[in-house]
């Protein structure tokens, strides 16, 4: 018997609009694009339930005559391309006449009001119905031009697919972030975004982006921003782009637009950040607008049906361009030199360590030896940076690579005894055991989620701020921070709302480094918010208290002093789970000495 069978018709269109229509930020995507394709300079979304229940887009563009409102919910029906060979010459956001379609077949209920901008005086306006993706009605509507479509009840009878959303504030963020960067490229039309009860963000049509930008990232990000530029035959590239010490820990804030569209664009974001190579750290990310406008016939936007993915004909060539305009604007501004080392801590080196007022200068740490004459211990008498670059490819043949009498009058439990630090990034000791590598990064974060965990459970994790650190929060991170509102307050975190989009931030957990400075504080509410998950049941908590502990802890790359080392070690034997870190990776290995003497054909 035949095991084949080809699908009905229903459930083809169902799995295909699941390719467009992922989750409400989708649909909100789709009807914003439609809007402004329409030439709107007005555009009004309301949801409720992060879209969940409903959403509205209500714009005051060219509307649509009867006949066009009566097939715009039929698949692949567009008004703006007829034929494949329009294809290449693409200039709106919609093409594939499959938004409309989409959203029908995967929402309880569709209604669309609008009027023709062009239609007659007394000519009413056109009133469409559709159920379970088909029209189910259509009518006169009393209305001004434009159009509105309301959505309810997306996914209602897919609860396959509705499983899958988060909840309303999670998704009200992500509609957060399509709604406000269409105000960045569009800013000649004024957005806003209202969510069931109140404004979660609103912008005026302006002559430039700079506006919107400013309402997005905060004034401190706007007042620190470069314009780029760049123009060849085909291709000219715009953008506004943070200076070097304006840093996040996630690419999340390299905005790439291609013709107007928002694109996530790999490597558009690539070439963005090969602008600051060796100007910010790694694992560190710039904040950037960049919009290219290219001849449409050299870019392809229909890789997907999201339509959020281009692909260039010149990858290369486009890439190019961007990385030196950004380099080009940094330069201009006289400071596309790498940061000196020497001269204190790199601009974006966040955090404090407890107890001292910068990152600890390279070099032996207050108890390490000082040998005079001796190359690389001397902190500070090292203008060009060169002893510490020495230090880190000879680590263990510094002035440090011997014990000073202080640390061996007080030995390490375990009869270890460190013997130097090598690559910066494991602690060399020697035990009864044999030799002993020490990961101090795994260490680190093991050390701190146990302290961590113990003043959880005391309740003593808050730390209150001596002076309060005020952020200021983009609107998807407002909506993101009344998510995590409980959670936070439970991790000891003490956010208060401070007018407009600032927050006053009084206490933070005590990660054991100082979160003093705004953007500490910002990134480590940006991480938790990445985490995606809220609450404080035991998984949850678990998972903020190891990324708390990773945030808190010695880096890979560190430097380490002899007593920050020696600290380490005794902190870890101190552990209850030495082992390993709180990810599951060991902290360290042990060769023993019948190894080493099986090694070196000694036996
Ligand atoms: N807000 C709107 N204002 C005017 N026309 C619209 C609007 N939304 C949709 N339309 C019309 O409906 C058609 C179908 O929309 P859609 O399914 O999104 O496909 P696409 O945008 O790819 O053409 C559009 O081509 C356009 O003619
Ligand atoms: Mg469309």
């Amino acid at each position: 018997m035949a095991k084949i069978k080809l699908l009905d018709p229903e459930a083809v269109s169902k799995i295909a609009a699941g390719e467009v229509i992922e989750r409400p930020a989708s649909v909100v995507k789709e009807l914003v694009e439609n809007s402004i394709d329409a030439g709107a300079t007005k555009i009004l979304v309301e949801v409720v339930d992060g879209g969940k229940r409903l959403i509205r887009v209500t714009d005051d563009g060219s509307g649509m005559d009867r006949e066009d409102a009566s097939i715009a919910f039929e698949k692949h029906a567009t008004s703006k391309i007829s034929g494949a060979c329009d294809l290449d010459r693409i200039s709106t956001l919609g093409f594939r006449g499959e938004a409309l379609s989409s959203i029908a077949s995967v929402a309880e209920s569709v209604d669309m009001v609008t009027k023709a901008r062009s239609s007659g005086v007394g000519v009413p306006g056109t009133r469409v119905r559709v159920e379970g993706g088909r029209v189910a009605e259509v009518g006169d509507a009393g209305v001004p031009a434009g159009t509105t479509v309301v959505v309810r009840g997306l996914f209602g009878e897919i609860p396959a697919r509705r499983k899958y959303l988060k909840s309303g504030r999670a998704e009200l963020a992500r509609i957060a972030e399509v709604v406000t960067s269409y105000a960045v490229i569009c800013h000649w039309i004024s957005f806003e975004l209202f969510s069931g009860e109140r404004t979660v963000f609103k912008s005026v049509r302006s002559d430039s982006w700079n506006d919107s930008i400013l309402r997005i990232l905060g004034r401190e990000v706007a007042r620190n921003l470069v314009s780029i530029e760049a123009e060849s035959k085909f291709v000219s590239v715009t953008g506004s782009v943070g200076r070097e010490t304006v840093t996040r820990s996630s690419p999340d804030w390299i905005m790439t637009y291609v013709n107007g569209r928002l694109v996530r664009s790999r490597a558009l974001i690539r070439a963005v950040a090969e602008g600051y190579r060796t100007l910010i750290p790694t694992g560190r990310h710039p904040v950037a607008v960049v919009s290219i406008r290219i001849d449409p016939a050299m870019v392809d936007a229909n890789v997907h049906p999201a339509k959020t993915q281009v692909r260039f004909l010149k990858e290369e060539v486009v890439a190019a361009m961007v990385t030196d305009a950004v380099r080009a604007a940094l330069m201009k501004e006289g400071r596309a030199e790498p940061p000196k080392t020497a001269e204190g801590p790199a601009p974006t080196d966040l955090f404090v360590p407890e107890g001292g007022t910068v990152a600890p200068a390279p070099g032996p740490g207050p108890v390490g030896p000082v040998v005079s004459g001796e190359v690389g211990t001397g902190g500070g008498s090292d203008p060009g940076g060169l002893v510490s670059d020495l230090q880190r490819t000879l680590p263990l043949y510094s002035g440090r690579g011997r014990l000073d009498l202080e640390i061996e009058a007080e030995p390490l439990p375990g009869g270890l005894r460190v013997l130097g630090q090598a690559l910066c990034l494991y602690i060399v000791a020697e035990g009864p055991g044999g030799l002993v590598l020490v990961d101090q990064h795994a260490a680190a974060e093991r050390v701190r989620y146990e302290t961590l965990t113990k003043k959880y459970d005391a309740g003593t994790i808050s730390q209150e701020l001596i002076v309060p650190v005020t952020l200021e929060l983009s609107p998807k991170e407002a909506v993101l921070l009344e998510e995590w509102g409980p959670t936070l307050e439970e991790m000891g975190f003490d956010v208060q709302p401070f007018g407009g989009n600032a927050y006053a931030v009084r206490a933070v957990p005590a990660i054991g480094v100082r979160l003093e400075r705004t953007e500490a504080v910002h990134d480590v509410l940006r991480d938790l918010f990445a985490l995606g998950r809220v609450g404080t049941e035991a998984t949850a908590r678990e998972e903020i208290l190891k990324l708390l502990a990773c945030r808190g802890s010695i880096k890979a790359g560190h430097d380490m002093g002899w007593k920050e080392m020696h600290d380490l070690l005794r902190g870890l034997f101190a552990c209850d789970n030495p082992k390993t870190c709180p990810h599951g990776r060991p902290t360290s290995v042990t060769l023993s000495f019948a190894e080493l003497e099986k090694i070196f054909g000694r036996r």
